[in-house]
């Protein structure tokens, strides 16, 4: 049986972002446990109902690929102590219109990585409840909290850090069993 397909949401835009840094290096640990598939979300447009009258291209193509993953998963940056504006319009555009949620009984997760002490724990904790509240089944436990370091990348940004690797394969590892259960 082939590894399930795990949508991945990356909260951040920029282009050296430490979170999409985190995505690859998940990726990258995963190794054949999980399938995960980075989306583009900056293409979308800001949410606006109108539009649903000529859906844009990006927009069909997003949930669309939401529909066809077994699983989701949101890695965002913390702003003022919640998940980013692109990551909340993503989220947005997939739910609606209504009867039309993609995300209805997804097994889901939501990490995120600041420079900070506190790893994006208030970001995070929201993620987790927005999930929550447009029908995804989310694991919320255990979770990371990822305060990236740089002297536990090397110069391409790959986790070099042994403890770090090993405790992101356990989380990886309790992903992959959550999906099998609620998926
Ligand atoms: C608008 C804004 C608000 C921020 N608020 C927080 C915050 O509440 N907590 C935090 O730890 N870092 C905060 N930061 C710092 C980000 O964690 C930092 O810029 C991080 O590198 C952003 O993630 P990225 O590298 O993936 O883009 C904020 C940054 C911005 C631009």
């Amino acid at each position: 049986m082939s590894a399930p397909v795990v949508a991945v949401l990356v909260g951040s835009l920029r282009a050296k972002s430490i979170n999409r840094r985190l995505a690859e290096n998940i990726a990258r640990i995963a190794g054949d446990r999980l399938q995960l598939k980075i989306l583009e979300i900056g293409d979308l447009p800001l949410y606006n109902d109108d539009l649903w009258a000529d859906p844009p291209a990006s927009v069909l193509r997003f949930k669309q690929e939401i529909a066809a993953a077994d699983a989701v998963m949101a890695i965002t940056p913390e702003y003022n102590r919640s998940f980013s504006a692109p990551l909340k319009n993503a989220i947005d555009w997939g739910s609606k219109p209504m009867g039309k949620n993609v995300f209805s009984g997804k097994p889901a997760v939501a990490t995120g990585a600041t420079p900070g002490a506190l790893g994006a724990l208030a970001g995070v904790m929201a993620t987790a409840q927005l999930l929550g509240v447009v029908g995804c089944a989310v694991m919320t436990t255990p979770g990371v909290y990822f305060s990236a370091k740089p002297e536990h990348h090397d110069e391409n940004g790959v986790l070099t850090e042994e403890g770090t690797i090993s405790f992101l394969s356990g989380w990886i590892d309790s992903f992959a069993t959550w999906i099998k259960k609620v998926g």
